[in-house]
């Protein structure tokens, strides 16, 4: 029998062997901060690919080396972590899955303390790897120092800086790419009225903050050419009065169907410190039904779902196109093959070295 969550989805020609992904999830993990993916990363991945997913994520990729979110995140600026990471695209290729990057600006969320070990707060200092972030305008995070305002010299390099990174990541034989529009870095920064008071053509209206976005999307596109599916992530909601809401979400995903991005990934929040969030079980479900209503374009889902019936639920009741699994893939790389297995869907991918696990 089919499961929905089983079906293959196909974007611009790509095929993809079912609707539950990795999303991106950062490491921290590149000790020597060059940016160039470890063992660590190929091991991580390469499980993740193992466990029967459609797509695996690499997590947000620092297109510039200001744009790393901390000192120890991937980067794809130069060729040498280019090469490194064609080692992980062969490997995911190998399990079967499709590969994809979060391509990534930090904005003035950058140079912060990796998420994992000692973290003294605040911004990193120089003598540990840290630098000066910029972003739209001089309104700092909460707890971290006040960034550089990006003048227009500056926009036009972050927008090559995505260009780059985005020919390096197809060169590595990524299948899929997706722009980090969300939880409160660089592009999502200029998408909100809280960190973006800019008074050019990149502040004010919808229209100006999403100017930023949208041209990084066309020129990737120009760069990329026409057969490689891209996705944008953003967050539906600051959860926080003024800010970017689920309407100017809903408007900004039909704009980015109009420039060719294939699917939206909906999560929520990130640029506000200390906001009440309602965290439950698919708590970010419903923007996602939202924005696939409005817009007409494939979402992906995340957020607590953990489940595998509430995964097929999601996919069969049509509330979402794919389901991303985070947290709980850490927990569990074969998430994919146990919810195969509690759907009773005998998955022809399932490793057969794994099998007597699953009789
Ligand atoms: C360790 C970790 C790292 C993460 N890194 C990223 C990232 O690089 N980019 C991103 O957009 N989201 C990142 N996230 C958010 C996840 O992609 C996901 O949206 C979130 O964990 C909610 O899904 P879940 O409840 O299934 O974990 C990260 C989450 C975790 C737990």
């Amino acid at each position: 029998m089919t499961r929905a969550v089983f079906d293959p989805i196909t974007l611009r020609g790509l095929e993809i062997r079912n609707r539950l992904w990795i999303p991106p999830m950062c490491q921290y993990a590149v000790d020597a901060q060059d940016g160039v993916p470890t063992d660590w990363h190929l091991m991580h991945l390469g499980s993740l690919a193992r466990g029967g997913a459609g797509v695996v994520t690499v997590e947000a990729t620092g297109v510039t080396p200001e744009g790393r979110i901390s000192p120890q995140d991937l980067g794809l600026w130069n060729d040498a972590q280019r090469d490194a990471l064609s080692r992980i695209t062969d490997l995911i290729h190998a399990q079967g899955a499709q590969a994809a990057i979060q391509l990534a600006h930090a904005g003035r969320k950058a140079s912060t303390w990796r998420a994992w070990g000692p973290r003294p707060g605040g911004n990193v200092p120089a003598e540990h790897g840290g630098w000066q972030s910029v972003g739209p305008s001089e309104i700092p995070f909460d707890g971290l120092e006040a960034p550089e305002a990006l003048d227009a010299a500056g926009i036009d390099a972050v927008v090559a800086g995505f260009v780059a990174a985005a020919r390096r990541a197809v060169d590595a034989g990524f299948d899929l790419l997706e722009l980090h529009g969300a939880h409160g870095y660089l592009l999502h920064e200029f998408l909100s009225p809280l960190s973006n008071d800019r008074t050019d053509e990149y502040g004010g209206s919808l229209e100006n903050r999403a100017r930023l976005l949208l041209r990084v999307v066309d020129a990737v596109r120009a760069e990329v050419g026409e057969a490689v599916p891209m996705i944008v992530r953003l967050s539906a909601t600051d959860w926080a009065e003024g800010g970017w809401d689920l309407p100017q979400t809903e408007t900004l995903s039909s704009w980015l169907g109009a420039h060719g991005v294939d699917l939206i990934s909906i999560s929520s929040g990130g640029n506000v410190a200390d906001v009440q969030i309602p965290v439950g079980p698919g708590y970010q479900l419903p923007f996602a039904s939202a924005v696939r209503r409005s817009s007409g374009l494939p979402v992906a889902a995340v957020g607590m779902i953990d489940d595998p019936f509430q995964a097929e639920q999601i996919v069969a009741l049509d509330q979402a196109d794919v389901v991303l699994v985070g947290r709980e893939s850490l927990r569990d790389p074969n998430f994919p093959i146990r919810t195969a297995d509690a759907l009773r869907y005998d998955m022809p991918y399932k490793p057969g070295p794994y099998e007597r696990a699953y009789r």
